[in-house]
């Protein structure tokens, strides 16, 4: 699927989409994409249809929890990430595949993990493509 945005509403609005047709057979959902792309956009419109409102760009954290109505949704930003050590204290890997795990910079997983794969690309002014694909 492939879908193209052109403001940061429409781009939280795929996010909703997504959500509601993807999560009862998904869990994993993997973000690539440069800075700017819409990343963490897409990821507030995700959360919100789960029922919780306030997503922000994760700066500090690499991992927030989000204890929506619909079970914890774990938003992930491995931009920081420094090696493969680092990911393992995260604590992901006792979550993937049971609660849903949405990771931003997916790029640098240290290792292969499953999930629907999102690709971000700006294309200019406030147009985003993002194409999906599923497993
Ligand atoms: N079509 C669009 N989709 C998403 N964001 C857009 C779009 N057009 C403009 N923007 C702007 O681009 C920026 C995207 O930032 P963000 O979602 O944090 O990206 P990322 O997480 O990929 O770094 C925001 O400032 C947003 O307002
Ligand atoms: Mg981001």
């Amino acid at each position: 699927m492939r879908f193209v945005t052109r403001s940061g509403e429409e781009t939280e609005l795929l996010g909703e989409y997504l959500f509601c047709r993807l999560t009862r057979k998904y869990r994993t959902f993997l973000l690539y994409g440069e800075m700017g792309s819409g990343k963490t956009t897409f990821v507030r419109g995700f959360v919100r249809a789960a029922g919780y409102d306030g997503v922000r760009s994760p700066t500090f954290t690499m991992v927030t929890v989000y204890p929506t109505p619909l079970g914890r949704i774990h938003h992930v930003d491995l931009y920081r990430l420094q090696g493969e050590e680092d990911f393992y204290t995260l604590g992901l890997l006792d979550v993937l595949d049971r609660e849903i795990v949405v990771i931003e910079w997916a790029e640098r997983l240290p290792l292969r993990v499953e999930g629907v794969r999102l690709n971000f690309s700006v294309v200019g002014g406030n147009e985003r493509e993002v194409s999906v694909s599923l497993l």
